[in-house]
C-alpha cells in the first residue's frame, strides 16, 4: 500500500543554524540577509524546504530557544523585512520554510513572564507554573539545563517555585490555561498568514503536566524525560491544536519527540488522529549514550546490528499508517560523518556520502543539517572557555560544584556537546570561512582550511557536496525511495547494511559499507533478478560481476535498480 502523496513526505529537509550560517554585517553572528545571499546555493542543493532555527526576539539564554517575543525578529538576525524579502526569495526558488515552534516554555523576559511573577493575583499568573512555597518544597522535578539539575526555581517576589524543565531563563508555560494556548494558536495563525509551511515542533511531548504534582520515583533522566512526555493531555492538545490552526492550512508539523516511545508513535502521527504530522524520535541519538544518561557518551563503540535495529523497527511502525522523520544530525547532537562515519582523512568522504546516501534512501522525510553537505566534522573543543552552550557550561558547573570527574566530562563533551554542530559554516578557505568579517561568535573548525568547504568543493570533480547534489537528483526523481517499501537483508551483518525498497514493479537495492575494510556481500537467496543497473555510487565498484556477491570499498555506498 502507498502511503498518501504529499509534498512534505517528498520533501527533502535542509535545516539552518541562523546564527551560524552566514554574517553579512560583521557582527559575528549570522542573519537572514545571509540566508537570502545563499539560496541559490541551497536550491542548488537539490533540498527544498528549509527548517530554520528560532529566529525570534531572544535574550538568547538557549541560542533563540528562549523567545521574548513570538512576532518580532531577534535583532542580532535582522528585521522583519528582512523575514519578509526572505520568505518571498525562497518562493521565488520553490523553497518551503518550516519555523521552529517553541512553546513549552518561553523567556522569563518575555511579557508574560515579567506580569506573572509580579503578584500572586496577576491576570498573567496562571500562564506558568508556580508552587506557593507556604506548601513546603515541591516534589523533585529534573531540569535539562539547571546548574542544580532543579526544575523549580524559587522566586523571592511572591513566594512561590517556578517551574522550568530547561534553564531557569526558561519557564514552564502552562497549557492548562486555555488562554495560553490562545495566545499560542493567534501567534502560529500570524507565521502562517506570513506564508511559512509549518512549524517543528520543541519538545512538544512536554506541553501537557500532572498539574498535581505528584512524587515521582524516577531516579535517572531517562525516567523523568518518559514521565515528561505522557502528559494526560498531550493528545487533546495536539488535537486542539491541529484543529484551530495546522487543518486551515497546507502546511506539516514535525515534532520534537524525547521520550515518545515506538509503541505510542501512532497516538501521535496516525492519519486519522489528526494530531502531528512526523516526530523525531530519539532511539538512535541515545544509541551511543550511556544507559540513563543523556548527554554522556556510552564507553563501547556503537554496533550496526544495533543502528539497523531501530531504523528498522521505526519503519515497520509506520508502514502500514503515519510517517517518519530521518535525521542523523542536528544542532543538538554532533556532526553525523563524526558520530555514525568516520572522518578520518582516509574514509572522510566516503563516509559523508555513505550517511546521504543512506538518509535519501530510506522511508521517511530526510532532514540534513547545514554543513552535512560538504562532510563538516566535530570541532571537538578541549577548553570550556570555547564552549557557549548553556547546556556544556552549566553541566561543567555542576560537575565542579559536586567534585565530580571533569576531565570524564570534558573528553565526552569532545563527542557528545551540541558546539560540534554549532560552530559556522565553512564558505571558503579564507579567513573564518567567509562565514564573517568581524570576529566569529564562536571559534570555527579549523578543518575549513583544508577541503571542508563549499568553494573548494564546487571546483572539485568528486566532492562530498556535488554527489549530495546527485543524490538528492536520484531521490527527487525515484518515488520508489520514497515510498517504496523496505526490506532490510541481513540485520545482523555487523559491517553491511543492505537493504532494498519496492514500489509496484520498481526494485531498488541499496548496499552500505559502514566499515574501514573492504567487505565482499552476498545476497540473500529470496533477492531474484536479471539485470541490474547502477544507478549511484560514491566510489569505484570494484567487483559485482556475479550475480549474488558485491565487493564494498571501504564506506562505499552504491544503489542499484534490479530488473526482471
Ligand atoms: C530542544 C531544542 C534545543 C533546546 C531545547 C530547549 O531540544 O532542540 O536546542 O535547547 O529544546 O528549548
Amino acid at each position: 500500500m502507498i502511503s498518501e502523496q504529499t509534498w512534505w513526505k517528498e520533501g527533502i529537509v535542509y535545516q539552518i543554524y541562523p546564527r551560524s550560517y552566514k554574517d553579512t554585517t560583521g557582527s559575528g553572528v549570522g542573519d537572514l540577509q545571509g540566508i537570502i545571499e545563499k539560496l541559490d546555493y541551497i536550491a542548488s542543493l537539490g533540498v527544498t524546504i528549509i527548517w530554520l532555527n528560532p529566529v525570534y526576539d531572544s535574550p538568547n539564554d538557549d541560542n533563540g530557544y528562549d523567545i521574548r517575543d513570538y512576532r518580532k525578529i531577534m535583532t542580532e538576525f535582522g528585521t522583519m523585512e528582512d523575514f519578509n524579502l526572505l520568505l518571498t526569495e525562497m518562493k521565488a526558488r520553490g523553497l518551503r520554510l518550516v519555523m521552529d515552534l517553541v512553546v513549552n516554555h518561553c523567556s522569563d523576559e518575555h511579557q508574560w513572564f515579567q506580569e506573572s511573577r509580579k503578584s500572586r493575583d496577576n491576570p498573567y499568573r496562571d500562564y506558568f507554573h508556580w508552587w506557593p512555597a507556604e506548601k513546603g518544597i515541591p516534589p523533585k522535578r529534573w531540569s535539562y539545563f539547571d546548574v542544580d539539575e532543579n526544575a523549580w526555581k524559587y522566586d523571592a517576589q511572591t513566594d512561590a517555585y517556578y517551574l522550568h524543565y530547561f534553564a531557569v531563563k526558561q519557564p514552564d508555560l502552562k497549557w492548562e490555561n486555555p488562554e495560553v494556548r490562545r495566545e499560542i494558536y493567534d501567534m502560529m495563525h500570524f507565521w502562517f498568514q506570513k506564508g511559512v509551511d509549518g512549524f517543528r515542533m520543541d519538545v512538544i511531548p512536554f506541553i501537557s503536566k500532572d498539574i498535581s504534582y505528584p512524587e515521582l520515583d524516577a531516579k535517572e533522566p531517562h525516567e523523568f524525560i518518559a514521565f515528561y512526555a505522557n502528559g494526560p493531555k498531550i493528545h487533546e492538545y495536539l488535537n486542539e491544536l491541529n484543529r484551530e490552526v495546522i487543518s486551515k492550512y497546507d502546511a506539516f508539523t514535525v515534532g520534537e519527540g524525547p521520550g515518545i516511545s515506538i509503541n505510542q508513535a501512532l497516538d501521535f502521527v496516525h492519519e486519522d488522529r489528526k494530531e502531528m504530522d512526523m516526530f523525531f524520535h530519539f532511539d538512535l541519538m541515545s544509541l551511543d549514550r550511556q544507559p540513563g544518561e543523556v548527554f554522556m557518551m556510552r564507553k563501547a563503540p556503537w554496533k550496526l546490528s544495533e543502528f539497523k535495529k531501530i531504523f528498522n523497527d521505526w519503519d515497520s511502525a509506520f508502514a502500514k499508517a503515519g510517517w517518519g522523520s530521518l535525521f542523523l544530525a542536528n544542532h543538538d547532537f554532533p556532526r553525523a560523518v563524526s558520530r555514525w562515519g568516520n572522518d578520518s582523512a582516509a574514509y572522510w568522504k566516503n563516509s559523508a556520502t555513505l550517511l546521504q546516501t543512506f538518509l535519501l534512501t530510506m522511508r521517511g522525510t530526510p532532514y540534513f543539517y547545514q554543513g552535512d553537505e560538504i562532510g563538516m566534522s566535530n570541532v571537538r573543543f578541549t577548553d570550556i572557555d570555547d564552549y557557549k552552550d548553556i547546556n556544556t557550561i552549566n553541566r561543567y558547573e555542576n560537575i565542579k560544584k559536586n567534585g565530580g570527574d571533569l576531565i570524564a566530562f570534558m573528553e565526552s563533551e569532545k563527542h557528545a556537546a551540541r558546539e560540534n554542530a554549532r560552530t559556522p559554516m565553512h564558505w571558503d578557505a579564507s579567513q573564518h570561512g567567509g562565514f564573517t568579517t568581524g570576529e566569529p561568535w564562536i571559534r570555527l573548525n579549523p578543518n575549513y582550511a583544508s577541503g571542508v568547504n563549499v568553494a573548494s568543493q564546487e571546483v572539485e570533480e568528486y566532492s562530498i557536496l556535488h554527489y549530495f547534489r546527485k543524490i538528492t537528483t536520484v531521490r527527487k526523481s525515484n518515488l520508489a525511495l520514497v515510498y517504496g517499501d523496505y526490506e532490510c537483508l541481513h540485520p545482523e551483518h555487523e559491517e553491511v547494511y543492505a537493504y532494498t525498497r519496492t514500489l509496484g514493479g520498481e526494485c531498488f537495492l541499496i548496499l552500505l559499507n559502514f566499515s574501514d575494510v573492504t567487505v565482499t556481500y552476498s545476497l540473500p537467496s529470496h533477492i531474484q533478478y536479471n539485470r541490474k543497473t547502477k544507478i549511484i555510487s560514491n566510489d569505484l565498484i570494484l567487483d559485482d560481476q556475479t550475480y549474488k556477491e558485491f565487493m564494498l570499498g571501504a564506506w562505499q555506498a552504491v544503489v542499484y535498480k534490479l530488473e526482471n
